[in-house]
């Protein structure tokens, strides 16, 4: 066995397909220092690949709020939610998050989770079986992918963001159940899905829509509530999935949708049940969390965020013009989220190599997580930025490209 396994990494080897961990050697934040490969030493660099898009995972008062949780609630949960685990933070989180989204989701309750990989597991599998029929964006994270593979439901998958396509695979079947399912910002891409269309496909053929807007919540939105907020139109068969671990600056995720779906999820999910309930510390430290995210600080840091986004673009796009190499693009992108699309996984990765060895931490992204051939660096923005840590990048970048086989 050990041979076969160490066989088929060498294989991923050859492909340029291996994934390597980097050691960071302190907190996470615009800059971070980072451990070389060999452990030797470490050097300062200019991270362009957290998801803490506001900056909050080091704002002091999330810090503070966190030690007085720990403070107050002890440092485990001890036991899932369903047995001793579930604590008056954990209730007041999901209470909080339910009401913040009233008026979009009516009639609603929530339900939190440790990480977002569990809540989309939960949804997946409590909602999916046989009788079902998901239809899937093809480019969907890789966790309701999971989620929908362990429901045992039907699955027709559509082209990425492709409406009439979806329609078409909506006319074909007559399931009792349907549930379209999206990510809100599409991970890899930085593209959004259309809310609108796909409310009104929902309403017409009876379905209902499955959002994971880990991206989204937080970073969309004059205040922060992600995809939904901005919808002209927005149906009520919504089923909202968020995650805690990005702009919210901590860990977890939420479920929130009409109170019998959240109750049967809170009965039949697995991954609500058999595993132990986060630290309530954390859910204590939310609370503050969200306060900052949803009000003035949040709106600012969003603000300043949409403006470093619009230089990033304007900067890649000029260079993009630029290239001959028509492998060379940039995703159609409207959130901190920002790929560029050099080809195979060997040009990415070494596009990523050169950028580290400049001082920049911008991962290269490869099959599976991509689609062949669309292999790419994956930059992501915080509000914590400046306009001077995009020029240093540009600079390294114009250099790199300008000498990319
Ligand atoms: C779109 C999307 N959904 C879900 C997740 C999983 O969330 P978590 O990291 O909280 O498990 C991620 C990434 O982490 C993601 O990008």
């Amino acid at each position: 066995m050990i041979k076969k396994l160490q066989d088929r990494m060498d294989e991923l080897d050859r492909s340029n397909l291996l994934r390597q961990k980097w050691i960071a050697q302190s907190q996470t934040g615009t800059h971070q220092l980072i451990a070389s490969a060999d452990h030797a030493s470490a050097n300062n660099h200019i991270l362009f690949c957290s998801n803490d898009y506001l900056g909050l995972a080091s704002h002091p008062d999330i810090h503070d709020a966190l030690k007085k949780g720990v403070d107050l609630w002890g440092a485990g949960s001890g036991a899932s939610h369903l047995i001793s685990g579930h604590m008056e933070p954990h209730e007041q989180l999901e209470i909080m998050l339910g009401e913040l989204f009233a008026h979009l989701i009516p009639d609603n309750r929530c339900l939190t989770f440790s990480t977002g990989y569990m809540a989309n597991l939960a949804v997946m599998t409590a909602l999916g079986d046989s009788n079902c029929e998901i239809l899937s964006d093809e480019l969907n994270h890789a966790s309701l992918i999971d989620g929908i593979r362990l429901s045992k439901s039907k699955v027709s998958i559509y082209k990425h963001r492709d409406y009439e396509n979806l329609e078409a695979l909506l006319k074909k079947n007559n399931s009792d159940m349907r549930l379209i399912v999206t990510d809100g910002v599409f991970s890899m891409d930085g593209d959004q899905a259309d809310l609108s269309v796909l409310s009104d496909l929902a309403d017409k053929y009876d379905a209902w829509i499955v959002v994971d807007d880990a991206h989204g919540y937080g970073v969309l939105g004059d205040k922060g509530l992600g995809s939904l907020e901005n919808e002209s139109r927005l149906c009520e068969r919504i089923i909202l999935i968020g995650t805690l671990g990005k702009a919210a600056g901590l860990s977890g995720a939420f479920v929130i949708a009409h109170q019998t779906i959240i109750k049967f999820i809170f009965q039949t999910a697995r991954s609500y049940i058999y595993t132990t309930a986060a630290l309530p510390a954390i859910s204590f430290a939310l609370l503050a969390s969200l306060k900052l995210m949803h009000g003035n600080e949040g709106r600012r840091r969003r603000t300043q965020l949409r403006s470093l986004e619009g230089y990033l673009r304007d900067g890649l796009s000029s260079l993009a013009a630029k290239q001959p190499d028509s492998k060379f693009r940039i995703t159609e992108s409207s959130s901190p989220i920002q790929g560029v699309i050099v080809g195979d996984a060997q040009r990415a990765m070494n596009l990523s190599l050169g950028l580290h060895n400049l001082g920049f931490r911008v991962p290269g992204i490869r099959p599976p997580t991509v689609p062949v051939g669309t292999s790419r660096i994956r930059l992501t923005l915080s509000a914590d930025h400046t306009a001077k840590d995009i020029d240093c990048l540009m600079d390294g970048l114009t250099i790199l490209i300008k000498n990319m086989s």
